[in-house]
């Protein structure tokens, strides 16, 4: 029998890439390859890149110049490296990528990965192999399934794409490009591979998608199902007790949804909802479709349904055209909402969309400051919200073992990284923890009530994370 070929996945980017990386890995599990935590000692390295901002864009170049020396090196051990960029990269420049760097063996754009055994045959018998088309067949049907003990090693908490691509057309965005048009999975898919997680010791799942609220695909009675619908269904598999869903555009709250976090306990009472400006004119110039008083009501609409719902969002600064007082509405936006957490990102122009052709725009100066201003109003706002769990006890799902002796790490509801010392066997449970004190975003504490099962422990709040 041929030894395993060992295979790298490095990926960047967002959860759709981290949940693309596991479906490749199982392709290429049918293929005989085992994945290796080391690009150097790995038969086929595949970078899964983002091309969302040009720093992200940027970091494939430079793994790229890393991953020649290592192919040289394992050329000269006698061993034959193969690399493929996978990704929104390879989407967006796949044929710059062939021309800059002669050391890329194979191109697969985010819709065809599936295909990635018979293009490395292909850059086998040819050289290189490309692959950047849209399919017309459904790539999700013909991806193998992650066999059980994958799926375990994987945890407890499992991402499932639901839908992907949009059709929103942000003038920043190059994801309507990268990854296609706006298409929802069937239902009946979906709670077939939460089933399977779940039966596999899975017990959060994440739908994702990029506009994952603009979910509308096929149920088993032949209409299209909201997002909503979908949530109260797979609330009904035995074994899954949280669900989440990323990432939600505001222009699309339906009502369903708002009453799935009236009614699903299961569903976590933490909506990312990104809200890019707090500025009418820039959400205009962004066609986000959306104003600021849309935003507001559809977190009031939230916030009615499920009293202790917490948001998290994106934002962007230095959009062309923003002026001060275009800033100050965002940070006044910010002010008022009080968000959990939020991302923000200084505006980078990308090759293609409407934005990158707008003249009016903002110096670097300006942008620093305001990306810095914005971020510490966040920080205060994230800091007050963990500070607010001191002193509660909360309920934690418990993920792995820590990095110091004995300590076990899980999540709240609200996504903060929780840690206690306990029994590795907590693995898979969700159980009371007593906050007592923070570690920048972490909360420490001790397991509030009765023991799990298993050896008797002496609980303590854990030092360090
Ligand atoms: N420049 C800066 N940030 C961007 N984002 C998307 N495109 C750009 C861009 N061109 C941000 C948005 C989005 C998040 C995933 O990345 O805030 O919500
Ligand atoms: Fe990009 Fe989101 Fe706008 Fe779609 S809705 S274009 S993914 S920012």
């Amino acid at each position: 029998m041929k030894p395993p070929r060992k295979l790298h996945i490095k990926s960047y980017g967002c959860q759709m890439n981290v949940y693309d990386a596991q479906r490749m890995a199982d392709t290429l599990a049918a293929d005989g390859f085992v994945e290796t935590a080391s690009a150097d000692d790995a038969d086929l390295v595949i970078l899964n890149t983002c091309h969302i901002r040009e720093k992200a864009s940027e970091k494939v170049y430079s793994e790229l110049g890393r991953l020649r020396l290592a192919k040289t090196e394992a050329f000269r051990a006698g061993r034959d490296m193969r690399i493929a960029v996978a990704g929104c990269v390879a989407q967006a420049e796949g044929e710059e990528i062939i021309r800059r760097a002669p050391v890329v063996d194979v191109v697969v754009g985010p819709q065809s990965y599936h295909h990635l055994p018979e293009l490395l045959a292909r850059a086998k018998r040819e050289g290189r192999a490309i692959e950047t088309e849209f399919p017309a067949e459904d790539k999700f049907a013909s991806l193998p399934q992650p066999k059980p003990d994958t799926i375990r090693t994987r945890g407890v908490s499992a991402y499932i794409t639901v839908q992907e691509g949009c059709d929103k057309f942000c003038t920043f965005c190059v994801v309507p490009y990268t990854r296609g048009a706006e298409v929802s999975r069937p239902v009946a898919k979906i709670v077939d591979d939460a089933k399977r997680l779940a039966d596999n010791g899975v017990r959060e799942l994440t739908l994702i998608g990029q506009n994952v609220n603009a979910y509308h695909g096929d149920g088993p009675d032949g209409r299209g199902w909201t997002l909503g619908k979908l949530l109260l269904q797979l609330a009904e598999i035995p074994g899954i007790a949280r669900l989440r869903y990323s990432t939600s555009h505001p222009r699309d709250v339906e009502s369903s949804l708002i009453e799935a976090h009236r009614d699903l306990p299961a569903l976590m009472p933490l909506v990312h909802l990104p809200a890019q400006s707090g500025s009418d004119r820039i959400l205009a110039a962004m066609n986000r479709r959306h104003t600021v008083r849309d935003y507001l009501s559809v977190i009031d609409r939230f916030r009615k349904a499920r009293h202790n719902i917490a948001f998290s969002s994106d934002f962007i600064v230095g959009f062309p055209g923003e002026r001060e007082e275009d800033f100050s509405a965002t940070l006044a936006l910010v002010s008022q909402i009080g968000y959990a957490s939020a991302y923000s990102f200084k505006y980078s122009p990308r090759p293609g969309t409407p934005a990158a052709e707008m003249q009016e725009t903002v110096s670097a100066i300006d942008m620093d400051e305001r990306l810095e201003r914005l971020q510490a109003l966040i920080d205060s706002q994230q800091s007050a919200f963990n500070k607010a769990a001191i002193g509660t006890t909360v309920d934690v799902l418990f993920e792995r073992a820590g990095r110091n002796e004995g300590q076990m790490v899980g999540r709240t509801a609200y996504l903060q990284p929780a840690h206690v010392i306990a029994p590795t066997d907590i693995v898979g449970r969700i159980l009371p923890v007593k906050v007592a004190s923070l570690e920048r975003y972490s909360l420490l504490g001790e397991l509030a009530a009765a023991s799990p099962p298993g050896p008797a422990a002496s609980f303590q709040i854990s030092i360090g994370a």
